[in-house]
């Protein structure tokens, strides 16, 4: 099966099993979170799901709850009142204990406040995606105040990792990430300790957020190349 039928599989299968009428959501972002996020806007156009009051964690997302009609509320609201029910996200890697790279769409800082904001947390990815220690693929993104570039790509130099400023596509220079920030992508050659390393890049001045994420995993639904959909439910079983 295609990539694009795998992730609207996931996408389709998070929000029918796990999402109720009256919930508080959060909405990742990213080509597999975005398809959530168009199951979710069907079931609330055809009624099957009401008064759902959702929080998006990127522009991208934004924009698309506007074209499917999704209204969005923010964290601060009082009806949402800083507490969600559940997040549904994609991730770049997840390791054998769930913990997690995220950031390819450089909307780490708001996924994160999103995610530890939210009782459950469900992750949704291709096999592609599991990998045996984090770093093993993808690159670590550290989101940092342009001002700061020098000093955290040298902190992160000390911490052993390979920083490389993320360069736009469409534009001249650096990604801007949707808070006017850059990206650094960090290679990291050795095995790190997922919750230290966490701690570590946090401490560095001028870093706003990065793409280690260690909150607890509650459902990790992986899409398989044969068609399969499997729900695992936390915590995982190693
Ligand atoms: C965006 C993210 C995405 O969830 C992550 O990059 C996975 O994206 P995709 O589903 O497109 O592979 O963390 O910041």
């Amino acid at each position: 099966m295609e990539t694009a039928q795998i992730k609207r599989s996931l996408g389709f299968k998070a929000v029918d099993e796990l999402v109720r009428s009256g919930m508080k959501l959060g909405l990742g972002t990213g080509s597999t979170a975005i398809e959530a996020v168009r199951r979710l806007g069907e079931r609330v156009r055809e009624g099957s799901l009401r008064d759902i009051k959702a929080v998006a964690t990127s522009f991208q997302t934004v924009v698309a709850c506007q074209e499917l009609g999704l209204s969005l509320m923010s964290l601060n609201d009082p009806a949402i009142d800083g507490c969600l029910d559940l997040t549904i996200d994609g991730a770049d890697e997840v390791d054998p204990r769930w913990m997690l790279i995220k950031g390819g769409g450089a909307a780490m800082l708001i996924e994160k406040i999103v995610a530890h904001a939210s009782r459950d947390f469900c992750i949704i990815v291709d096999s592609s995606k599991l990998v045996s220690r984090l770093g093993e693929k993808a690159r670590v993104p550290v989101e940092l105040v342009p001002e700061a570039l020098i000093p955290v790509r040298r902190s992160l130099e000390a911490l052993g990792g390979q920083p490389e400023l993320r360069m736009a596509r469409m534009k001249v220079g650096p990604v801007i990430t949707d808070h006017g920030n850059f990206v650094l992508d960090v290679r990291f050659p050795q095995d790190f300790e997922p919750r230290q390393m966490e701690r570590e890049i946090m401490a560095i001045p001028g870093v706003m957020a990065h793409g280690i994420f260690t909150r607890p995993v509650t459902d990790l639904l992986v899409g398989w190349p044969d068609g399969r959909i499997e729900h695992r439910r936390g915590p995982p079983g190693i």
